[in-house]
């Protein structure tokens, strides 16, 4: 009898736990943001086909659509996707938002028959800006708004003015060019500015599959990093998170590298903790680029603090960098898709630990993470798959690991940069001595770095 009622119990506690397991999952997905897959999104492929397009290409750019469509939740409260199909005159093949899954989207984007006639984008950008993005439920302050234009002939009407209007409503443009047809000028009137970013020329169709990877990110850069950093004269995309921690009311100003920059001072009694959700409301994209400038002395440097990391609810790591002066490590941990639901990777033997002003940057991608300490390449680590982070927890920097003490060290920039070729553009050149060394621009910052000594 009692083998009878503990089996019962059993079978009791067991399937409290499974809903218990269920209901959390279930939570878990809502909270689990909001990485570009579930960021919403209102996205119009705009695609070419005219007659020199050809039915065998036209098939290839079905599969496009549908491979950088599986990237991204679809649905009303995620990203909504339209097609339009154009030559002549433009065809509504798929109306934003009418498919609410995955699945019954591919199966519309890979009914869509090719038509054939003239190329007239123009007409066709004007139909998606009114007819698409103008109908849509969710208005243009409530969603980022992206076309993607492919195309691979000369527009036979007037491209510049109709993208020009599309872009006052908002609506981001992007314009891919095929084949030796096309005509770098027009993509640049059609999509946004800077044309490094929102313009892409391939070959050939069979090259635009090479292309997805990068479309995705940028898609998702759109939506995920809305907020831009004023670098030289260019705008990026990312995150400040000595602006968004709000460094200048807690903490001490102080002398940076040079004579002149200026830095903050962290010491003990400042907390840099942060909502996530408001720091990252919706995640962050696939690949991006962790740079800090700083500067530690003392016991610190011979201690194991996290200068950046993301907490779950529960205030578990899902996201740190990590620096261990004793051991001369510095870790890398991201979200994975594992049953450990998180990865860490360790780079050893650093030269961070000499209570000198360091430039350390993380060029992070989908595959693979890479060390850079004063533009020194250092290693690259392989990384599994990852997924979107929990964005109801905390963000938080300069804390000793598992514990909520503040770690006493200087800091020049603290920034997330979306755009992976932005690892290219940031050099160590604040950090003394880096630039002479390095650079093969070097002339002019040499004298500068002259004057400033
Ligand atoms: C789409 O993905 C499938 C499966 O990975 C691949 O075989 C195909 O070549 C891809 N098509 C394009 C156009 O990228």
């Amino acid at each position: 009898m009692d083998y009878k009622v503990s089996s019962i119990r059993n079978v009791l506690t067991c399937m409290c736990l499974m809903l218990l397991h269920m209901f959390s999952v279930a939570q878990d997905e809502d909270l689990r943001s909001k990485s570009c897959r579930t960021a919403p999104c209102d996205l119009v492929f705009i695609v070419d086909g005219s007659w020199s397009v050809q039915d065998v290409n036209f098939e290839i750019v079905k599969g496009w659509l549908v491979n950088i469509t599986t990237s991204f939740n679809i649905g009303q409260k995620f990203t909504q996707v339209g097609v339009v199909q154009y030559s002549d005159d433009p065809l509504l093949e798929i109306p934003l938002g009418k498919y609410s899954t995955n699945r019954d989207l591919i199966t519309a984007m890979e009914s869509i028959q090719y038509m054939g006639g003239n190329t007239r984008t123009g007409t066709a950008i004007k139909f998606a800006t009114d007819k698409l993005f103008g109908l849509s439920e969710r208005g243009p302050q409530g969603v980022s708004r992206i076309a993607v234009v492919l195309t691979d002939g000369k527009s036979q009407d007037e491209v510049f003015k109709v993208a020009e209007a599309a872009r006052n409503k908002g609506v981001i443009l992007f314009a891919i060019g095929v084949g030796s047809e096309t005509e770098e000028s027009e993509l640049r009137n059609i999509a946004n500015k800077p044309s490094s970013t929102y313009v892409f020329s391939v070959k050939d169709y069979k090259a635009i599959s090479r292309i997805i990877q990068v479309i995705r990110q940028k898609l998702c850069e759109e939506t995920v990093c809305p907020a831009r950093i004023p670098v030289n004269s260019r705008e990026e995309k990312g995150f400040d998170l000595l602006m968004y921690l709000n460094l200048a009311k807690k903490a001490k100003k102080t002398r940076g590298t040079f004579y002149g920059t200026n830095a903050f001072e962290v010491t003990t009694p400042v907390d840099l903790s942060e909502a996530t959700r408001s720091l990252f409301p919706d995640g962050l994209p696939p690949s991006y680029v962790f740079v800090a400038t700083l500067k530690y002395k003392g016991s610190v440097a011979v201690e194991e603090w996290d200068l950046w990391r993301i907490q779950t609810l529960d205030g578990k790591p899902q996201m740190a960098v990590t620096l261990n002066g004793g051991a001369r490590t510095v870790m890398f941990t991201t979200t994975s898709k594992a049953p450990t639901e998180t990865q860490t990777v360790t780079f050893s033997k650093q030269t961070l630990f000499d209570e000198k002003w360091h430039q350390m940057k993380l060029l992070v991608t989908e595959e693979d993470v890479t060390l850079y300490v004063d533009d020194l390449e250092i290693e690259t680590l392989p990384l599994e798959p990852s997924v979107g982070i929990f964005i109801n927890g905390k963000t938080q920097v300069g804390k000793y690991v598992r514990k909520e003490t503040t770690v006493p060290f200087e800091i020049q920039k603290l920034r997330i940069y979306c755009d992976p070729e932005q690892n290219k553009r940031e050099t160590a050149c604040e950090i003394p001595g880096v630039v002479s060394i390095f650079f093969s621009a070097t002339v002019y910052h040499q004298n500068v770095y002259k004057l400033i000594l």
